[in-house]
């Protein structure tokens, strides 16, 4: 068996199984005793996405635990700025901050291309080794952010409040705007393709930013980049699944699904998941949609509304995950029993 050849990727390529593979963003990280482990001993977050040994480590722990059918590489989707040229740093309590912040400093001569590698290279590694640590039915996927969402941290210099007002930058300097969009797609397309080169077996864009937009940006600023990105992985690489997440599109998911080079698709919990199997499914295969939230307490209400997606995409391929990523106040024996749960439909 080719490493990597999974439920997780036959279900991709289209075909239904009785039981969907299951993976979960955010799988690796704070909720976990032995990611918060791991990560003291590396210092901080960065520390950790540039060490091959430890983000191999954190990569397998939530797979150790649970079982799950995919791993996603541990990084960051702020690693592509960080080596386009911009100062990067978190804050405890505060998340990320870039600077200069580029919709003050509205220059972006210092962003290059050139020399990316230098910074990511270490990513390269971990996809290696993580590959190589991961059984050969389990899939590694790598990623990066859309442009459109890591523009919208390098433009704030840190998360927005309401990141799609910064659309403004593109009405008021476009100039600016859409250089930093073709340098983030450049560095990205580049970086996705090093990703496969070193072992991924599908890649998945989070454009986590990609609500609230008018039409006509939303097409220019997040489905054209995507398009692009996606169409020059596809051409070189047609047996490797790209998944596409833009958040809160809500009525444009479909257009985002319908895209040749697009094979699958990440809902948030605000879409239907009946719309979902009737309006994405035709196009792209469906992942994701539960409520991360529900994960809190879990019990019944959890089971219910995982019933509920497993119902509506019952003999169509589908990949259970969340809407987002699982937050730090997730108890791991919740994550558990619901993998029980979509497993073998025991409520424990
Ligand atoms: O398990 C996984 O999902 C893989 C690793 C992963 C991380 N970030 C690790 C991480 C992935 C796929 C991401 C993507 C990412 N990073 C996104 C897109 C997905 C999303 O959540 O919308 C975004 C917007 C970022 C940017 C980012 N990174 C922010 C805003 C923050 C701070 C918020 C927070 O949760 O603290 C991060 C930090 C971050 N990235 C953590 C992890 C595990 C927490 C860091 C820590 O250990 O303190």
């Amino acid at each position: 068996m080719r490493s990597g050849t999974s439920l997780f990727i036959e279900t991709l390529q289209g075909n239904a199984a009785a039981v969907p593979p299951i993976w979960f963003m955010r799988q690796a990280g704070r909720y976990l005793p032995e990611y918060r482990a791991v990560r003291a001993e590396a210092g901080g977050f960065l520390d950790l996405c540039y060490n091959p040994d430890k983000a191999t480590a954190v990569t397998m722990q939530p797979i150790d635990r649970y079982d799950l059918d995919a791993a996603i590489l541990f990084a960051d989707i702020l690693l592509v700025p960080q080596a386009l040229g911009m100062k990067l740093w978190f804050e405890t309590g505060e998340g990320p901050k870039l600077s200069p912040p580029i919709a003050e400093a509205l220059k972006t001569d210092h962003l290059s291309v050139d020399g990316i590698h230098d910074t990511l290279g270490p990513v390269y590694e971990s996809v290696a080794q993580i590959r190589a640590a991961l059984p050969d039915d389990k899939a590694l996927i790598g990623f990066a952010g859309a442009p459109w969402t890591v523009a919208t941290y390098m433009l704030a210099g840190a998360g927005s409040k309401d990141p799609s007002a910064l659309r403004r930058t593109a009405y008021e300097h476009p100039e600016v705007f859409w250089d930093v969009i073709d340098k983030v797609s450049e560095a990205t397309t580049q970086y996705l393709f090093r990703q496969i080169a070193a072992g991924a077996n599908a890649v998945m864009l989070f454009d986590s930013w990609a609500a609230g937009l008018p039409e006509a940006f939303f097409r220019k600023a997040c489905l054209a980049p995507v398009k692009k990105i996606y169409g020059a992985l596809k051409a070189a690489h047609p047996d490797i699944p790209l998944i596409a997440f833009p958040r809160g599109a809500g009525p444009l998911y479909p257009d985002i699904a319908a895209l040749d080079c697009v094979d699958g698709v990440s809902i948030d919990s605000g879409i239907p998941a009946g719309y979902a199997a009737e309006a994405i499914a035709p196009h792209a295969v469906v992942q994701g949609g539960l409520d991360q939230l529900l994960l809190l307490k879990g019990g019944d209400e959890m089971y219910d509304a995982a019933e509920a997606l497993l119902t509506h995409f019952k003999g169509k391929p589908y990949i259970f995950n969340t809407g987002h990523g699982l937050i730090p106040e997730t108890p791991p024996e919740n994550v558990g029993k619901l993998v029980e749960f979509i497993r073998t439909g025991k409520r424990t």
